[in-house]
């Protein structure tokens, strides 16, 4: 329901931009051994929110206005960007969700439930090759860098996840740059790489790195939140599922500032009897929530800063809304 995509009015204008995104995905998968194109295309059904696809567009007409830039061509390999994020964001999904062992995802079981570990994981693979493949095609040397560089993050980000054993001083800034490097960092380089094909100078590609950015770091923020707040029929997904993987999210490192006595838990990633239902019930005893989707609202707000330098548009307007939006979700 929170999805952009069904406001009517509000973003018309990109979805035409990306109607036929999840058509020409399927098509790029669609060339494989027959087992595996099922497998790769399962999510791309057109009931994703399609979220980052849609900050990508938005931010690349907004500077293509700023810069009057109109060439189809050059908006062509935009969408290809958009695609290639989609791409990626999905196929470490489905690794994610052999990692968590999760069983749903959007809704409905997940890949590795239906066609087990081995299957998802090579599946994800292939998908990550395809949008390389994509990339190199689009034959701009900064943009596939960008683009490798977003792969080896979301990887390092998963890892320091895995890893987690900061120290309770580290253990925040730690939170933070794993957040960027799991989440925020595909936002980023993916609206960095639409404003290098338009042609923007260092200090502009900061400007849409940056905007990209303090974006993602939002997202998984109040992604965080919802972890704790929101019933998995409302995400799709499993709910209160951090805790149980041991992970200590914005929530409950807040939530310790009030309860000394979850430094241990935390410590030891949950893993006694009775620890994810102690820090469950302290984070919601505190002002962990309250104090994480402020630190959302501050990104937000950055974000906005970011927005302000491009020249009006309506696409800036478009992505003033969808911060908001962002910041407010329910899913
Ligand atoms: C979801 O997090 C997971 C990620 C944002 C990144 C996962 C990255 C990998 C598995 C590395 C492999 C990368 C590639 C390119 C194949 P979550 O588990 O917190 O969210 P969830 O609630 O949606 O499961
Ligand atoms: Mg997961
Ligand atoms: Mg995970």
């Amino acid at each position: 329901t929170a999805s952009a995509n069904d406001k009517p009015g509000n973003d018309a204008m990109i979805r035409r931009d990306l109607a036929s995104l999840y058509e020409d995905i399927r098509e790029s998968l669609g060339k494989s051994q027959a087992t595996l194109t099922p497998i790769a295309q399962y999510y791309f059904d057109g009931e994703g929110k399609a979220i980052r696809p849609m900050i990508t567009m938005c931010l690349a007409k907004a500077i293509n206005c700023h810069l009057n830039q109109i060439s189809s061509d050059m908006i062509e390999k935009q969408k290809k960007v958009a695609q290639v994020v989609e791409m990626i964001h999905t196929a470490s999904l489905v690794h994610d969700d052999v990692i968590d062992l999760a069983e749903s995802r959007r809704n409905k079981s997940s890949a590795n439930v239906v066609w087990g570990q081995k299957r998802s994981i090579v599946a994800g693979d292939f998908v990550v090759g395809r949008a390389i493949e994509i990339c190199a095609a689009m034959q701009s040397d900064p943009v596939f860098e960008l683009i490798t560089k977003m792969v080896a993050d979301l990887v390092n980000g998963e890892l320091m996840q895995l890893d987690g054993s900061a120290t309770e001083d580290e253990r925040f800034a730690h939170y933070l740059e794993k957040t960027f490097k799991k989440t925020a960092s595909l936002i980023a380089y993916s609206c960095q790489s639409v404003s290098v094909l338009a042609g923007a100078d260092s200090s502009l590609q900061n400007i849409a790195f940056q905007f990209g950015r303090q974006l993602g770091m939002a997202f998984q923020l109040v992604d965080d939140v919802l972890d704790f707040v929101a019933t998995s029929a409302q995400l799709g997904k499993p709910a209160a599922a951090d805790l149980r993987l041991g992970l200590a999210t914005a929530p409950v490192l807040f939530a310790a500032h009030k309860f000394p006595e979850l430094n241990p838990l935390i410590q030891r990633r949950f893993n006694q009897p009775g620890d994810v239902e102690t820090a469950f019930y302290l984070v919601h005893r505190s002002d962990g929530l309250q104090r994480t989707k402020e630190l959302a609202s501050q990104y937000c707000d950055d974000a906005v800063t970011k927005l302000a330098h491009l020249s009006p548009s309506s696409y800036q307007q478009i992505l003033y809304t969808l911060t908001h939006e962002l910041l407010n979700r329910m899913k």
